[in-house]
């Protein structure tokens, strides 16, 4: 497949972690490769704004959409923006870098529309023998598995962050339903529930997106769906779509995994485009 372009993805790269960074500063591809980086490259917004530098000096075109933990406020970060704001401030940055975000026009890769997304979650996503958020919460609260989003990631100027969540779903909706032909659709927490059917806390699906973008993959005319924020990479098929998790994670989840595969930053990142032969030798666990 020399000379055909890939579209490649990764998530998840945490580099507060040295480990991490160089994963980071080890990906590559070949002329002509785009790269998704589908969320939680790092807290500090300086650190995210280097990584992404790099990666788009080294990669045709980069593509990002925001994770959980580049949304937190935390007072070790200069840039002490909240919510929306931060948001902003991080797509400002990545314009400056030539990096695509979800506020930009849809690129089209090789015939297929690539949608950056960022829906954020609403408590919708409910752990089994829960009926409502505030049960669902209340039953988190009591296992001791609370995302730190609790305490970090604020949703100003919105009231919640249901209803940040609610915005965003709404305008990206309109923006999806302008699209014709086929689609990549690109999200930090997975569109649909079965990826978090293996979460080991299963609390925490609380904190892994929203129902409302449940059938997106059908909708949308997805070729694939690219998301991460679980750690838990794999692949994954609804409805003859395939959903794939890209992260990298933090180094006491991969390191084991890279002993027991013997794949380590081989399999990152990614190729979502042209489908792979073959996953990389990463199986559901
Ligand atoms: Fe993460
Ligand atoms: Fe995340």
């Amino acid at each position: 497949m020399e000379g055909v372009p890939r579209l490649l993805a990764v998530s998840d790269l945490h580099v507060r972690y040295p480990e991490n960074r160089e994963v980071a500063a080890g990906l590559a591809g070949d002329p002509g490769d785009w790269l998704i980086v589908a969320g939680d490259v790092a807290e500090r917004v300086d650190d995210v704004v280097a990584v992404l530098a790099d990666l788009a000096a080294r990669f045709a075109r980069v593509i990002w959409v925001p994770g959980n933990h580049e949304l937190w406020t935390r007072t070790k970060d200069p840039v002490d923006l909240r919510g929306e704001h931060r948001y902003r401030h991080l797509v400002e940055r990545c314009r400056a870098l030539g990096v695509l975000t979800p506020e930009d026009p849809f690129p089209v890769f090789e015939g297929v529309t690539v949608a950056p997304l960022f829906l954020l979650y609403d408590y919708s996503l409910l752990p089994a023998g829960t009926t409502t958020p505030a049960e669902g919460l209340a039953a988190a609260y009591r296992a001791g598995v609370v995302c730190t989003d609790e305490h970090l990631l604020y949703p100003d100027p919105y009231p919640s962050r249901e209803a940040w969540c609610e915005a965003r779903v709404a305008y990206s909706r309109e923006r999806l339903d302008a699209v014709s032909g086929p689609t990549v659709l690109v999200n930090h927490w997975p569109l649909t529930r079965l990826p978090t059917e293996v979460l080991r806390y299963p609390e925490f699906v609380l904190w892994c997106g929203t129902t409302a973008s449940a059938d997106w993959h059908r909708r949308y005319r997805a070729q694939a769906v690219v998301y991460g924020h679980l750690h838990i990479p794999r692949v994954t098929y609804e409805d003859g779509v395939r959903f794939v998790e890209a992260s990298l994670g933090y180094p006491r989840e991969w390191r084991p995994r890279q002993d027991r595969l013997g794949v380590p930053s081989e399999v990152l990142p990614r190729q979502v485009l042209p489908v792979p032969a073959e996953d990389f030798g990463v199986r559901p666990r």
